[in-house]
């Protein structure tokens, strides 16, 4: 695992589209799986900065999302359809046929999971995955004690899930208690892994991803074992780290 420690969000954020940027110029048709969350925000921003500089021409780009909220429609405004679309999608030059996210108000889940990990592998597999990290460790949906050969599923969210997602939404009794997500096994499939952290909430769970046994009860420590996994955490994320 590479550590990279910076100063803050914004420099994190930089460093990360930095990265992405590289990843599509020296392969313009990238398989990038992304995230949602707080988390990459800024690093959205950044690509979308990078485009309209002429840096990162996203047109042979295809996109796999890691999960969605299960059964909010597209246009909810708290579905992920909607936050891909409204932070970086529609800000870029991406084909939208060559984007993908869970169809969370599926009828046929089992099929619907069983579909995109078949998109995926037929796209030739994730060149790149970004990640967030939840307080709890979990990376996707995938929440503590998930069994780390999972592949798309749907999943209970945990109550700190639930609580932490709460302020995105009017109240905690419209989060959705259920999401689909990418498994463990598609993560760690990815050809390299990009994960990113910051402030103080995620300082233990950074600190048991880096330090901490390889378990199922810290879903992330399971990139431990992956061979091209790189975290690019702030000071305040790092500072339970010895
Ligand atoms: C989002 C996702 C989650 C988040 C995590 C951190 O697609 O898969 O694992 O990355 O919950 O969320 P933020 O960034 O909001 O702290």
């Amino acid at each position: 695992m590479k550590i990279i420690i910076v100063d803050d969000y914004k420099a994190m954020s930089k460093k990360a589209a930095i990265i992405i940027a590289n990843q599509i110029i020296l392969k313009p048709n990238s398989v990038l799986g992304l995230a949602t969350g707080s988390t990459p925000l800024g690093t959205y921003n950044e690509l979308v900065e990078l485009h309209k500089e002429g840096i990162i021409d996203f047109s042979q780009v295809t996109t796999f999302n890691l999960d969605e909220y299960y059964d909010l429609s597209p246009d909810n405004t708290n579905s992920y359809h909607y936050y891909m679309m409204n932070n970086l999608f529609q800000y870029i030059n991406i084909d939208l046929e060559n984007t993908n996210i869970p169809n969370g108000i599926t009828e046929d889940i089992d099929k619907e999971c069983e579909s995109y990990d078949q998109k995926i592998i037929q796209a030739g597999g994730l060149d790149l995955q970004l990640l967030g990290i939840g307080a709890n460790g979990h990376i996707g949906f995938n929440e503590p004690n998930i069994k780390f050969e999972s592949k798309t599923h749907l999943v209970g969210l945990d109550e700190k899930t639930i609580n932490d997602n709460s302020r995105f939404f009017e109240n905690k009794e419209l989060v959705p208690k259920k999401a689909i997500t990418m498994g463990i096994k598609n993560i760690m499939q990815a050809r390299s892994i990009l994960l990113l952290a910051s402030g103080i909430d995620k300082a233990d769970a950074i600190e048991k991803t880096v330090h901490g046994s390889i378990t199922p009860k810290v879903p992330a420590s399971v990139l431990q074992l992956h061979p091209n996994a790189t975290l690019i955490i702030d000071k305040l994320a790092a500072s339970k780290l010895k």
